[in-house]
């Protein structure tokens, strides 16, 4: 038993997005960029028949079922694009981002889009290995893009696959 509690971790399941995470989005939203989208901003998003996304939550947790992370994403003609992905730091390195791109990735293709797109930091370590090893390969870059809090430029790059 002491052993069980021991080797305890954590287990989410992938599922879709509703309009009731957006609070807990926008929280976690703030903790890992440096502007925090509000939830009204994540509502709006959710309400366009285009957008869709996933939440990642915990099914071993003892009083709520913690947010692990979430993607949003929208699908237009043919053409996808990832609006948003943010894993908790806490549960970092597991899976999570993995599990939540895969499952924008089958819902992009299966709403008909033939490719996918996306914005990252070049120097976004993290994000970028997992977008390379998704399959998503450099298609353009951005000079000075984003802007720090600080005032500091950064370069952004944009990545695409094909979705079939
Ligand atoms: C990027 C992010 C979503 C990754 O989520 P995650 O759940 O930790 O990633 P995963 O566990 O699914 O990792 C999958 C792969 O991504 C890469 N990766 C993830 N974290 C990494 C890190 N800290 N350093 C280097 N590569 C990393 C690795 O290739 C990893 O595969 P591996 O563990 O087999 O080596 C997460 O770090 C995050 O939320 N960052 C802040 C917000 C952000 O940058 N969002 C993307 C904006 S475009």
């Amino acid at each position: 038993m002491f052993d069980d509690y021991l080797s305890w971790k954590p287990f989410f399941e992938i599922v879709p997005m509703e309009v009731g995470d957006c609070s807990e989005m926008s929280q976690l939203h703030g903790q890992r960029f440096p502007r925090q989208w509000n939830d009204g901003e994540f509502q709006n998003l959710l309400l366009q028949q285009s957008v869709f996304g996933f939440v990642a939550r915990q099914t071993n947790a003892f009083f709520s079922r913690p947010l692990g992370g979430f993607v949003l994403s929208r699908e237009a003609a043919g053409e996808a694009e990832i609006l948003t992905l943010a894993v908790n730091e806490k549960f970092g390195r597991q899976g999570l981002g993995w599990r939540l791109m895969q499952a924008a990735l089958r819902e992009a293709a299966t709403r008909g889009g033939e490719s996918m797109f996306l914005e990252v930091e070049a120097a976004n370590r993290a994000a970028v290995g997992l977008y390379r090893k998704l399959g998503f390969e450099k298609v353009g870059e951005r000079p000075a893009y984003y802007a720090g809090t600080d005032g500091t430029r950064s370069t952004a790059l944009v990545m695409s696959r094909v979705l079939r």
